[in-house]
C-alpha cells in the first residue's frame, strides 16, 4: 500500500545509494527479528537435501555483503543467495553502474563484483539467526592469476557457511570471466568445485552453477553434461544479458553491462525451456529473470524449475512481493 511512496522518494536517490538504504532498512528489520509477511501458507520443496519453506528466493547481488540477511528472510523470501563474494575485497567497477530503466521496468547494471569479501560475509552469516535457506554465490577476484583457484578457495570457505553454495560464471562484468562456461576450463573448474565442498563430518555441500541467459543451445548441452558429471546440485538460469531486445524505450537502455527485469523475461523463459530439454529432468533447475508475479513464478515451476529467483521487481513492485508471490501459488 504504502510502496509508491517509498518508490517515489527511492526512484528520486541515485539508483546505488538507494540500494544502499534499503540494504540498511532490512539490516535494522532483521535485527528486530519479526517477521514482515507473518502467516505465509507453507510451501516446503526439498532440493538437494534441503527443504525451501517455499520456493521464491532473493537472487544474488541484492545482498551482496550478508548484510541484511534475517530482514529479507522476514519479508517471505524462502532463501536468500548472498554474493558473489570474491576471495578479496574489491571496489568494483567505477561508478555510475547501476541504471533504472523504469519506463521499461528493468536495469542494467555493470557493479563488476564490488564486494567486501568473503571473510567480511562469513563472519556476519556466523551470528545472522537464519530461518531460512542461506546460499553464498562465489566468483573470482578480476586482477586474480588463477580464476578457478579463487572458485575453488570460495567453494570451499562458503560450504562450512552456507546451506548450498554458488558458483558464478556468468557475470558480464568481468572481463573473460564466461569463458569458464567452455571446456575445458570447465571441466577443470567443477573438478576443483566439487572436491572444495567436502566438509571436515565427510558430507557434501550442495554445489549450484548459475549460467548466462546468452549462451547458445549447443552450449547449455555442454554445460549440463558437466554439470552432471561431476555432480552439480541444481543450475541456475540465468544472470543478465548482454543483449538488448529493440523494445527498451529508456534512455539509459545503451548503457553497457547485464540487463535484468521484464525485458529478460522471454529469454529467461526460453533458456530454461532449452536447460529443461537438456537436462531430461536429471539435474534442478531454478528460474531467474523477470519474475515479478504469482502467475510469472508459477509458470516457471510449472515449465520444470524447482526453485525461482527474482532481483529487479523488487524495484517496481517493492519488498512485498515475495509474500504476495508466495500467497498466490498454486
Ligand atoms: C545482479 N545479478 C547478480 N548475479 C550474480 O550471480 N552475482 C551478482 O553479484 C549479481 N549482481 C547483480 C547486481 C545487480 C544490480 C543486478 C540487477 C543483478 C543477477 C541477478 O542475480 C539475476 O540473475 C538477474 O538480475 C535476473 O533476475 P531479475 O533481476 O530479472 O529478477
Amino acid at each position: 500500500m504504502l510502496y509508491p511512496l517509498v518508490q517515489s522518494a527511492l526512484f528520486r536517490i541515485e539508483p546505488e545509494r538507494a540500494h544502499r538504504l534499503t540494504i540498511r532498512a532490512l539490516a535494522l528489520w532483521g535485527g528486530v527479528g519479526a517477521p514482515l509477511a507473518p502467516a505465509l501458507p507453507a510451501h516446503p520443496v526439498t532440493l538437494a537435501g534441503l527443504t525451501f519453506p517455499n520456493p521464491i528466493g532473493l537472487a544474488a547481488g541484492v545482498d551482496k555483503d550478508a548484510e541484511a540477511v534475517d530482514g529479507f528472510l522476514a519479508l517471505g523470501f524462502g532463501f536468500v543467495e548472498v554474493g558473489t563474494l570474491t576471495p578479496r575485497p574489491q571496489a568494483g567497477n567505477p561508478r555510475p553502474r547501476l541504471f533504472r530503466l523504469v519506463e521499461d521496468q528493468a536495469v542494467i547494471n555493470r557493479m563488476g563484483f564490488n564486494n567486501a569479501g568473503l571473510d567480511a560475509a562469513l563472519l556476519r552469516l556466523s551470528v545472522a539467526r537464519r530461518q531460512g535457506i542461506v546460499g553464498i554465490n562465489v566468483g573470482a577476484n578480476k586482477d586474480s592469476d588463477d580464476r578457478i583457484a579463487d572458485y575453488a578457495y570460495g567453494v570451499a570457505a562458503a560450504a562450512a557457511h552456507g546451506d548450498y553454495v554458488t558458483i558464478n560464471i556468468s557475470s558480464p562484468n568481468t572481463p573473460g570471466l564466461r569463458d569458464l562456461q567452455e571446456q575445458p576450463m570447465l571441466g577443470d573448474l567443477l573438478t576443483r568445485c566439487d572436491a572444495a565442498r567436502h566438509l571436515a563430518d565427510g558430507t557434501r555441500r550442495p554445489l549450484f552453477l548459475k549460467i548466462a541467459p546468452d549462451c547458445p543451445r549447443d552450449l547449455i548441452d555442454r554445460i549440463v553434461r558437466a554439470a552432471i558429471d561431476h555432480h552439480v546440485d541444481a543450475l541456475i538460469v540465468s544472470n543478465t544479458t548482454i543483449t538488448r531486445p529493440d523494445t527498451l524505450q529508456s534512455g539509459a537502455a545503451g548503457e553497457a553491462g547485464g540487463l535484468s527485469g521484464a525485458p529478460l523475461r522471454d529469454l529467461a523463459r526460453a533458456k530454461l525451456a532449452e536447460a529443461r530439454s537438456a537436462t531430461g529432468g536429471q539435474l534442478p533447475l531454478i528460474s531467474v529473470g523477470g519474475i515479478d508475479s504469482a502467475e510469472e513464478a508459477q509458470a516457471r515451476l510449472d515449465a520444470g524449475a524447482t526453485l525461482v529467483q527474482l532481483y529487479s521487481a523488487l524495484l517496481f513492485h517493492g519488498p512485498g512481493l515475495a509474500a504476495r508471490i508466495a500467497r498466490g501459488l498454486g
